[in-house]
């Protein structure tokens, strides 16, 4: 059988803002929660200089196009646009990306961008953040401005990155935790914000396409016992199905509604939400993948204490519902995520046959602690592999009949991890930098940078 996949797919590589650029206050940027955000270790490198692209942009892409990739999804950092979040526009960070879309187009690449990547704007958190609904009024005039501003030269656009791990991973990702009612509250906000992005992507741009970009990865059972089951049956849908489902059918579903009420939680609706949810669809999905979850039922010796301490571990509890479980057949990486390329066709399988939508991936890789050799190499064979695999397992879902159009993985360049600063690279191009010293930030190209080039170039797997 061909390994080669279909003509016209779509390879790219993906990065967000905050980690990457740096350059926190320049040209009027305000501060976002991720430049504030309080770090449980100071050891690691903070978002302030990233790698920073800002001013490497050029550089990067002409390396990025090197590579040869068709797409390249970035984020807009919110906080360049409106400083505060909203008011005047500031016109220095509108140009700045403007010049970004221009010299990908130079090279024939296609933006996809994501509207929000974790860095609310903290004027906005001020204010309550996403537990307000004037922080859904507030995203509504950010994305209609980057719809008319960008739109007559990017026609394709992701809405809120993770709204699921954001929300579950809270104290992690946004530095707090925040209680279940709030929590939820925040998720009904988050999934009509992202409902107007779809309506107005649609209504400003000709032939507009939007999707959301949720992390999608299948919960497993870790046994066969029928509670261990619907263990999984609720994880599956507080973690996955919940999100997805409300952007692609318009509904919260029932076993999430379940969940709700057995926390006793209650969602305030605004007048317009039932309609709005109703009748804007995305064009597209688009999915992160790293790893699946396995959960087994939580019994009285496990205790009440819910909580996750990070997105791809087992270290996962809530009371009632469901708790994290180690996999025996998976391995995994050196930060303690497992590791499942027959996960990922399995969870393309399920996501397509649930929302019968073309599916494009647009976060996958390995992050890693690389080395840079004498001769100025980095030899990551470990990174090849891992993405050798998942791409292997795209091709057998292509040919299992799912539209898959594309495959983003992460990192375009190395960024700052969210959870461990620099010392986890997941990039094709290495920066030289260590978690307290910048350096020069000098570009290197890694082995898997050769071996993407040559996968695109010849659209099969090397066998
Ligand atoms: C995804 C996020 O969930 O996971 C990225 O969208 C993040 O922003 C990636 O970098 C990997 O997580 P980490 O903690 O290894 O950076």
């Amino acid at each position: 059988m061909t390994h080669t996949f279909p003509e016209n797919f779509l390879w790219g590589a993906s990065i967000s803002a905050h980690q990457t650029e740096g350059a926190y206050q320049t040209d009027g940027k305000g501060l976002s929660v991720q430049d504030t955000r309080p770090r449980d270790n100071h050891e690691i490198a903070d978002f302030t200089v990233a790698v920073d692209h800002y001013h490497h942009y050029k550089e990067d892409i002409r390396l990025l196009a090197e590579m040869g990739i068709k797409i390249f999804r970035f984020s807009i950092a919110w906080t360049r646009i409106f400083p505060a979040g909203r008011g005047e526009i500031n016109q220095k960070g509108l140009q700045h990306y403007s010049d970004v879309i221009e010299e990908l187009l130079k090279y024939g690449i296609q933006p996809y961008i994501t509207l929000n990547h974790f860095d609310l704007p903290q004027a906005l958190e001020d204010e309550g953040g996403w537990s307000v609904r004037s922080t859904v009024d507030a995203f509504k005039r950010y994305a209609e401005t980057l719809f008319e501003a960008y739109g007559d030269r990017v026609t394709h656009w992701l809405t809120i990155n993770e709204p699921n791990i954001m929300l579950l991973v809270d104290k992690k990702i946004l530095g707090k935790e925040i209680p279940l009612q709030e929590k939820y509250q925040q998720f009904h906000h988050l999934m009509i914000a992202e409902k107007y992005a779809f309506k107005r992507c649609h209504e400003l741009i000709e032939g507009g396409q939007i999707g959301p970009v949720p992390n999608i990865s299948l919960v497993y059972p870790a046994t066969s016992k029928p509670m261990d089951n619907q263990a999984a049956l609720y994880f599956n849908s507080v973690r996955n199905w919940a999100y997805l489902d409300f952007s692609c059918f318009g509904r919260y579903n029932a076993v999430f509604k379940d969940y709700l009420n057995r926390n006793g939680i209650t969602i305030e609706f605004a007048a317009e939400d039932q309609e709005l949810m109703e009748h804007n669809f995305p064009d597209f999905v688009a999915m992160n993948f790293y790893t699946t979850v396995t959960v087994e039922k939580p019994t009285e010796k496990d205790g009440m204490a819910n909580g996750i301490s990070d997105q791809q571990s087992e270290d996962i509890m809530e009371w009632g519902f469901y708790k994290g479980f180690t996999n025996p057949y998976l391995k995994k990486n050196e930060f303690n995520w497992t590791i499942d390329p027959d996960g990922l066709k399995t969870t393309l399988q399920t996501l397509y046959d649930r929302y019968h939508l073309p599916i494009i991936i647009t976060e996958n890789g390995l992050g890693a602690k690389d080395e840079l050799t004498d001769d100025g190499k980095i030899h990551d064979s470990y990174r090849i592999n891992y993405l050798n695999q998942h791409i292997d397992q795209c091709l057998q879902a292509v040919e299992a009949g799912v539209d898959l159009i594309g495959y983003s993985p992460w990192s375009a360049i190395d960024l700052i991890s969210v959870h461990e600063g620099i010392s986890k690279r997941y990039g094709f191009i290495y920066v030289d930098r260590t978690e307290q010293n910048e350096k020069e930030l000098t570009r290197y190209k890694k082995d898997s940078f050769y071996w993407y080039q040559t996968l695109i170039e010849t659209n099969q797997l090397p066998s």
